[in-house]
């Protein structure tokens, strides 16, 4: 069974999503231990009542890399096959992506590279796009950039408020992130430039 570590801060939706399609067989991996910089979030909590390890480290007031390397300590220790951000508030330094090359992903809330950074959902209303979404990404020493393994599209509604339209797009985030986190695992890819290659032209119509 392939180890997963999730770094969350917040209410930890899509670590919930993700430890119960776990939990379901649906994704063939177990949560070995949920991460936090925040010792007050709600994720860890939620963890917890399931059963799964956690561990706080907060990060208030200690120098980035100094506190990778206690995250890292703890997420190779667990022994974890992929590190998955699910809300996790905090840049990671080169050192922590070094550490762990093409084994980080995120989830954002827009269709990249539209919309990155904070208020996403926000941004992408304001602006007036006619489509939103969400991206799932391998992480890289950039703010939302690293190469692209999926993404799903929401339309806005003319009805739509901020709050309307992120819920609509978090109930994909909850679909796509396990989808996407399961065929990483089953390892059939690799990145031309910029692009993940699931090989799926080679098995079209096979
Ligand atoms: C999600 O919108 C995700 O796309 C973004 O942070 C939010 C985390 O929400 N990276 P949750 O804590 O998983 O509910």
């Amino acid at each position: 069974m392939k180890r997963l570590g999730v770094l969350l801060s917040g209410r930890g939706s899509n670590f919930l999503a993700i430890a119960r399609n776990c939990a379901a067989g649906a994704l063939q991996a177990e949560i070995a231990l949920v991460v936090s910089n925040r010792a007050d979030a709600a994720g860890l909590e939620a963890a917890r009542q399931m059963g799964i390890p956690t561990v706080a480290i907060p990060s208030q007031g200690v120098p980035r890399e100094e506190h990778d390397r206690l995250v890292a300590a703890e997420l190779e220790k667990a022994q974890v096959d992929l590190v998955i951000l699910a809300g996790y508030m905090r840049i990671l330094s080169a050192w922590f992506i070094q550490r762990f090359p093409q084994r980080i992903l995120n989830i954002h809330p827009a269709l990249l590279p539209a919309f990155p950074g904070l208020d996403a959902q926000h941004q992408a209303w304001e602006y007036g796009v006619r489509f939103a979404g969400c991206t799932v990404h391998f992480v890289d020493e950039k703010m939302d950039s690293g190469p692209i393994l999926a993404q799903s599209v929401v339309p806005v509604l003319e009805t739509d408020t901020t709050d309307s339209l992120s819920a609509r797009i978090l109930a994909e985030e909850h679909r796509v992130y396990s989808e996407t986190i399961a065929k990483v695992l089953a390892g059939q890819w690799r990145i031309e430039g910029r692009r993940v290659l699931f090989g799926e032209s080679l098995t079209a119509g096979a």
